[in-house]
């Protein structure tokens, strides 16, 4: 029969571990949630008095007050918190492979094996141990060998995927009422009385028809399908902005239209700079490897062409700045709106505004950047690693970081919008546009201005997906 869950512990206290885990407490009073992490600087911070949370995310903070010193425990005690649990999630890092085998490519599973290793070798009674992390189809068969190799006597492990479908920004509304929770076991009886127990968890809040339950290995292919879908819907939308662009059709509107169609639907049509973040890129990737392991090469090159798309997407932006402003922008300050890879977050992996920093500052620019979000320290560690071989202190000779969007438009000839932040559109442009040179240029990368209005008070603007 499935064991009524009492004890959780989570393996991670990052994006996904931090606010999943937080959630569960605030649904289920009585169950005891553990989020355990090996950095003690960010577990620090989640337990810090005055709630400056590692992360930041609307409305978190919120639930962490409610839930933390409750039912809700942070700590670096890894053994202890895998110990005293009856599940365990494993969710921790898996970045691309930089080296060896699958480089570029292959999700580096490192941290889920040491994870894994370190459940198998303190556990000292039966656990289920949930794969939340994304992982390459068929990793929850390694964790398997991994733990029934070195349990000891009488400890029984079964394990579960339940991937996260969460986004950054919107987390904590898309926990609390999530599209569905998904959840893949073996289905043996054992594997399915481990799915009934995670599941009666989920019960608490999420209605029962939103819960599936799949067997293990659909569950790992559904979490690289999502991302690698949505992310397609992306580069399908910035590919016809480059035609709108040469043509004169505007993308909202050819969006909008598209979007009509309920079989295709509204939602995820806008078209960007490029998509960012620590996961559409990398699971793609990752689904390619996949696919060419399995010498599927015509499926690895469909999935290829979307994250392409995405680095051509950034590119031509950056050259459309370029070449707007006569062809040369040696010298000429360029103010950067937003780094965050989106809004709502102060997030910066893979954020299309270091790419766009990137290729200004190779074309010797003076770039003064401003986001209402992320830390300075976090913008100069992504520009070192963006730019090797540069140090940082030539860097900072190039890129000034600004209290406000004033300040970053203080002589410019140009202001870039990388991020959708709301407070853009509120800005004052009239003091925006006194404070620049002339003629005074706005490049619009995520459809967020009112070109029009800009244009009155004396801009050019030059919005992504729209003809001259
Ligand atoms: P993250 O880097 O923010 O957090 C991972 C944490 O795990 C880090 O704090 C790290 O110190 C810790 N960690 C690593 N190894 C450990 C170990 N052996 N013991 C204890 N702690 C350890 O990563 P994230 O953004 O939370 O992503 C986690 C996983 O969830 C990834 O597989 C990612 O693909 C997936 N995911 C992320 C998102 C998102 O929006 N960020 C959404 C859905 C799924
Ligand atoms: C994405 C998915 O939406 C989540 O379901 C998934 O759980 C998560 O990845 C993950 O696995 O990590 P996230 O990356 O946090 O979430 O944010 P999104 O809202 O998906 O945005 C990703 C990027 O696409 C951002 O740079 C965003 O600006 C861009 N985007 C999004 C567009 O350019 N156009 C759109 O219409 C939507």
């Amino acid at each position: 029969a499935p064991v009524k869950v009492q004890k959780i512990c989570c393996i991670g206290a990052g994006y996904v571990g931090g606010p999943t885990c937080a959630v569960i407490a605030l649904n289920c009073p009585d169950i005891q949630v553990t989020i355990v992490d090996l950095n003690q600087a960010r577990i620090d911070a989640w337990n810090s008095k005055d709630f400056k949370l590692p992360i930041y995310e609307p409305g978190l903070e919120d639930v962490v007050r409610k839930a933390r010193g409750r039912n809700l425990f942070f700590s670096t005690d890894v053994d202890k918190a895998i110990n005293e649990a009856d599940l365990i999630f494993v969710s921790v890092n898996t970045p691309t492979k930089k080296s060896g085998v699958g480089a570029g490519f292959a999700a580096d599973l490192n941290y889920v094996e040491l994870a894994t290793r370190r459940i198998a070798s303190v556990a000292t009674s039966s656990k289920i141990v949930v794969e939340k992390s994304t992982v390459p189809c068929r990793t929850a068969e390694s964790m398997r060998t991994i733990l029934e190799a070195n349990s000891k006597p009488n400890c029984h492990f079964d394990i579960l995927s339940n991937p996260e479908f969460l986004a950054e920004g919107t987390a904590i509304n898309d926990l609390l009422k999530p599209d569905r929770v998904l959840i893949g076991s073996l289905q043996t009886p054992e594997g399915i009385d481990a799915c009934t127990a995670l599941a009666d968890v989920y019960a608490n809040w999420v209605p029962k028809e939103r819960i599936l339950t799949v067997g293990l290995w659909s569950s790992e292919l559904s979490k690289l399908a999502a991302n690698a879908m949505l992310a397609q819907r992306i580069s399908s939308i910035n590919a016809l902005s480059a035609i709108c662009e040469a043509t004169g059709a505007n993308i909202d509107e050819v969006a909008n239209a598209i979007g009509f169609d309920s079989r295709i639907g509204p939602k995820f049509l806008k078209a960007s700079v490029g998509f960012g973040g620590s996961c559409f890129q990398k699971d793609i990737l990752n689904l390619v490897y996949l696919s060419e392991s399995l010498h599927l090469p015509e499926v690895a090159a469909y999935w290829r062409q979307v994250v392409d798309m995405n680095e051509y997407q950034k590119r031509r932006f950056a050259k459309t700045v370029v070449d707007t402003l006569f062809k040369t922008i040696t010298g000429k300050r360029i103010a950067v709106l937003g780094f965050a890879f989106k809004a709502d977050t102060g997030d910066t992996r893979e954020s299309a505004a270091i790419t766009l920093i990137k290729d200004f500052v190779a074309e010797k620019a003076l770039v003064q950047i401003y986001d209402p979000k992320v830390e300075h320290e976090q913008i100069w560690l992504d520009l070192a690693e963006a730019i090797p071989g540069t140090p940082i202190e030539a860097i900072k000779k190039q890129v000034t970081i600004c209290a406000s969007p004033v300040e970053a438009a203080s002589k410019a000839e140009a202001v870039v919008i990388a991020t959708e932040w709301k407070e853009f559109k509120e800005i004052k442009w009239e003091d925006i546009y006194a404070t620049m040179d002339k003629p005074a240029f706005v490049f619009d990368g995520r459809l967020l201005l009112d070109a029009e209005k800009l244009r009155k008070i004396g801009f050019h603007v030059t919005t992504i997906g729209r003809g001259a």
